[in-house]
C-alpha cells in the first residue's frame, strides 16, 4: 500500500531518512481494527522520529503519522486516538509506563490504511472534515490536557502561549479563547503574531518580549529559546505547564526563582480517550475548528515536512488521500 515512512533514524538530515512509496498491507489483529485513512495531520514527533529520537533503532522502516481521520470497513467514520496504553490498570493510559504513541511502535497513519486497538477509534463527529478531525489526535489533544487537566487556570484568566504558528500553539489560542480566558502569544514574526490575534489571542508580543504584566500560566513547548522568558513572565504562584522542548531541553531551571516564587512546573502528555471524546464535543458545542495552514495530498508529504522543519507554519499541516 502507499505510505510515507522513515527509512533509517538521520539525526542531522531528518529529511533524507524520509521516503514516499510503498509498505506491506498491515493486517488486523483479533481486538484490533484497520482504519482507511482519509486524512493526517503532521507533527513536530515525525521529525523526531526521523531524527530516530523515541525510536528504536529496529523498529524502522516506520510509517509515519501520530493522528488522523479514517473509515472502518463497516462504514463509519472515526477520528483516531493514538496513546496506544493500559487504561485499565491506569485509569489515565498516559500514566501506562508502557505506552507508546503511534510510529514509536505501531505503524502510523501516513498510508493507506493504519490497524490500531479498536479503543482506539472515536466517532467523527459530522461537524468535522476528515481534515479537522485529524488534527485532534495529537497536537488538539495535547493543548486540550495541558490547558484543562494540567494547568488549573480559571475563565477569565491570563495565558500566554510560547509560540504562535505551531499546532499545539494555535490549538491553545483557540482553546483558550473559547474557553474564556485571555490569551496572549508571543510570535517570532509580524506575520505569525497577526495569525495569533486572527485567532482570539488578545495580545501578542516578540519572543522574549516584557509583558503588561505577569501571567497566571504559561504554555510551553519551545524549551531553550523561552524558558528563561517563561520563568519570568509567571506571576508568583504560577504555573508552566510543559509538553515539549522544540528548541533543546537543557534550559537552565532558575531554582531560585522557583521556590522564590513558588511557581509550579507541570508536565503534560497527549491525553486520554476521554479527554479525546471532550475535546471533539467541546470543538462542537464552542464552534471551533483547528487552524489548517497547508493541506496536502499525501503523496506531497515531504512539501509539509519541509515547512515543518523550516519553521513555516501556520497551524496544522494536513495530509489527505
Ligand atoms: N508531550 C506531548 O505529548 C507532545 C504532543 C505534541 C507536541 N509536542 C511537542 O511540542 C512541540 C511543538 O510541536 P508542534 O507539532 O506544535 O510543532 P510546530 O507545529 O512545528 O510548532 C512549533 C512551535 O514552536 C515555536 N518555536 C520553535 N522554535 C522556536 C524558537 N527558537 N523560539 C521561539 N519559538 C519557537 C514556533 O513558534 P512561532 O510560531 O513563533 O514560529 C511554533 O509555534 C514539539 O517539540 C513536540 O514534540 C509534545
Amino acid at each position: 500500500m502507499f505510505a510515507v515512512y522513515a527509512a533509517e533514524p538521520n539525526p542531522d538530515k531528518p529529511l533524507d531518512a524520509l521516503r514516499v512509496g510503498e509498505r506491506p498491507e498491515p493486517e488486523a489483529p483479533e481486538g484490533w481494527v484497520a482504519v482507511s485513512v482519509r486524512a493526517a495531520s503532521l507533527n513536530m514527533h515525525d521529525l523526531w522520529t526521523l531524527r530516530g529520537v523515541g525510536i528504536k533503532p529496529d523498529q524502522f522502516p516506520m510509517i509515519l503519522g501520530c493522528d488522523g481521520a479514517g473509515v472502518l470497513p463497516d462504514g463509519s467514520e472515526v477520528v483516531l486516538h493514538s496513546v496506544v496504553g493500559d487504561a485499565s490498570t491506569y485509569g489515565d493510559e498516559t500514566l501506562d509506563p508502557k505506552r507508546t504513541l503511534l510510529t514509536e511502535k505501531h505503524q502510523g497513519t501516513f498510508a493507506d490504511t493504519v490497524i490500531v486497538p479498536a479503543r482506539n477509534v472515536l466517532p467523527k463527529p459530522a461537524a468535522l472534515s476528515f481534515a479537522e478531525a485529524a488534527c485532534m489526535g495529537t497536537a488538539w489533544l495535547t493543548a486540550y490536557r495541558m490547558l484543562f487537566t494540567r494547568s488549573g487556570l480559571r475563565p477569565g484568566q491570563t495565558m500566554l502561549v510560547q509560540g504562535a504558528s505551531g499546532g499545539v500553539s494555535t490549538a491553545l489560542i483557540e482553546l483558550g479563547r473559547a474557553a474564556g480566558m485571555r490569551v496572549w502569544v508571543t510570535g517570532r514574526s509580524e506575520e505569525k503574531r497577526a495569525l495569533a490575534a486572527r485567532l482570539g489571542a488578545e495580545g501578542t508580543f516578540e519572543s522574549g518580549q516584557r509583558l503588561p504584566e505577569r501571567v497566571d500560566a504559561v504554555f510551553e513547548t519551545v524549551g531553550k529559546a523561552t524558558w528563561a522568558h517563561s520563568m519570568r513572565a509567571v506571576k508568583p504562584g504560577g504555573t508552566i505547564v510543559v509538553s515539549g522542548s522544540t528548541s533543546g531541553p537543557d534550559a537552565n531551571a532558575d531554582l531560585q526563582r522557583l521556590f522564590f516564587m513558588q511557581l509550579r512546573v507541570v508536565g503534560s502528555t497527549m491525553g486520554t480517550r476521554e479527554e479525546l471524546a471532550a475535546l471533539l464535543r467541546f470543538c462542537e458545542l464552542a464552534g471551533i475548528r483547528p487552524q489548517i495552514g497547508a493541506e496536502l495530498p499525501m503523496a506531497e508529504a515531504a512539501d509539509g515536512f519541509h515547512q515543518m522543519l523550516a519553521g513555516q507554519t501556520a497551524g496544522k499541516i494536513v495530509f489527505t488521500r
